[in-house]
C-alpha cells in the first residue's frame, strides 16, 4: 500500500526534500528531487560509506542544482538515474525508490523493504 509523503507543491523545482519511513521497526531515509517538472526518490545512502547524502536538511543538490551530492566526499550523481559521475564511487548507483502522484500528492509504491 503506497505510502503517502507530501503536497507536491512543497518541493520547490528545483528543490528536494528528505522523508523517513517507517516499515514496522526499521527507519528508512529517503528523499525526493524535484527538477524540470519531474520527481525522483532514492534511499539516502551514499554507496561510497551509506552515509546520508545531505549537507543540510533537505538539501542534497549541489550548488547549481544539476547534480545530487554527497556532502561527505562530494560523489555527484545523476538526478534522473542515480548514477555517480564524479567522486569516490564512480559508476555506483543510488538505491532508486518508485514514487506515483495521486491527486497532486506524493507517494511512495513500497514493493519490498527499503534497507538493503
Ligand atoms: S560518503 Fe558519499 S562520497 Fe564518500
Amino acid at each position: 500500500m503506497p505510502i503517502s509523503l507530501c503536497p507536491t507543491s512543497e518541493i520547490s523545482d528545483p528543490g528536494s526534500k528528505g522523508f523517513l519511513i517507517e516499515q514496522g521497526e526499521i527507519t528508512t531515509n529517503i528523499f525526493v528531487v524535484h527538477k524540470d517538472a519531474r520527481f525522483y526518490a532514492f534511499v539516502n545512502s551514499c554507496p561510497h560509506t551509506g552515509a546520508p547524502l545531505e549537507w543540510l536538511e533537505h538539501q542534497f543538490l549541489d550548488r547549481d542544482n544539476a547534480f545530487i551530492q554527497c556532502s561527505t566526499h562530494d560523489a555527484l550523481f545523476i538526478i534522473d538515474s542515480g548514477l555517480c559521475v564524479a567522486g569516490p564511487c564512480v559508476d555506483d548507483h543510488l538505491t532508486p525508490v518508485e514514487l506515483l502522484i495521486e491527486n497532486d500528492t506524493l507517494l511512495l509504491q513500497l514493493t519490498g523493504r527499503l534497507h538493503k
